[in-house]
């Protein structure tokens, strides 16, 4: 595929920025094979919603369920790897103050070489007590062990510490966000200069805030997508392209790309 170039005034912020923070959401991960929150699901899981997932109310109802998926969706993420744009990322970040802020629970910008400030909606891989909180220190086979078979459900595991269901590490919708992500993900966006936002439709909030949190503190905010957003009309310049070919274009017009 033909290489894409960023347009000439965002060459510019990129080469002038000192602090940048990237602002992730699931499109970021669809070119590794981890499908977003809006792609229809196939196979075992096509007939739920994971709107309807993500929630306390569904686990309340039915632990299993709930607790199945999520071994499905880490099984995926463990057999997928980083895409070009988490690569690009690391390398930006070797070149410059670059802060990750995430909504992803995949661990693809890590596996890629990335430090993330913020996983603002939580990991796959940090499952705690439903009860006491207490983290699980679970085999990771479990999640992507050979001969790891789909089901519909799968009883969660007993805490260690006070027998109550282990539950996955996420946040759900209804749920507060982790105070501290939160602190450090505000902290990051208000003192940028650039921000690149990218595969996040901008519909779930709090986190929506954030590009325009940083727009109001005069950063440039770039948007990388394929198609609009609801942040399309707040954002500084909005790319219509995908993580994997307009991130290492961005990365090497900063002068670190490979
Ligand atoms: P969504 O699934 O809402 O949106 C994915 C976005 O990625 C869409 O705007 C797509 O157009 C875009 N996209 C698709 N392929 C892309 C590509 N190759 N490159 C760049 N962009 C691409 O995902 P999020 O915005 O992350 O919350 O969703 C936000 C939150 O809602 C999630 O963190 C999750 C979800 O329900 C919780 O789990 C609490």
């Amino acid at each position: 595929m033909a290489p894409i170039e960023p347009d000439p005034a965002l060459v510019d912020a990129v080469r002038s920025a000192q602090r940048v923070v990237v602002f992730s959401g699931a499109g970021m991960s669809a070119e590794s094979g981890v499908p977003t929150f809006r792609d229809a699901l196939t196979g075992l899981w096509e007939r739920f919603d994971p709107m309807e997932l993500a929630t306390p109310e569904a686990w309340a109802r039915d632990p299993a369920l709930v607790w199945a998926w999520y071994e499905w969706r880490a099984a995926l993420v463990r057999r997928v790897r980083p895409n070009a744009g988490h690569v690009a990322l690391a390398d930006w970040a070797r070149a410059t103050d670059l802060t990750v802020v995430t909504q992803n629970v995949d661990d693809l910008h890590e596996r890629a070489g990335s430090t993330v400030a913020a996983h603002l909606h939580g990991s796959l891989f940090a499952p705690r007590c439903s009860a006491c909180a207490r983290p699980a220190e679970l085999d990771d086979v479990r999640f992507a062990g050979p001969g790891h078979e789909p089901a519909e459900r799968i009883t969660p595991p007993a805490c260690v510490a006070c027998g109550a269901p282990v539950r996955p590490g996420t946040v759900w919708f209804g749920e507060d966000l982790p105070a501290e992500s939160w602190r450090v993900a505000v902290g990051a966006a208000e003192n940028c200069d650039l921000m690149v936002v990218v595969g996040t439709s901008g519909v779930v909030y709090p986190a929506a805030e954030l590009p325009v949190r940083a727009v109001r503190a005069g950063a440039t905010v770039v948007e990388i997508n394929p198609d609009p957003t609801d942040l399309t009309a707040a954002v500084t310049h909005s790319w219509r392209a995908t993580a994997a070919r307009a991130l290492p274009a961005l990365a090497a017009a900063a002068g670190s790309g490979r």
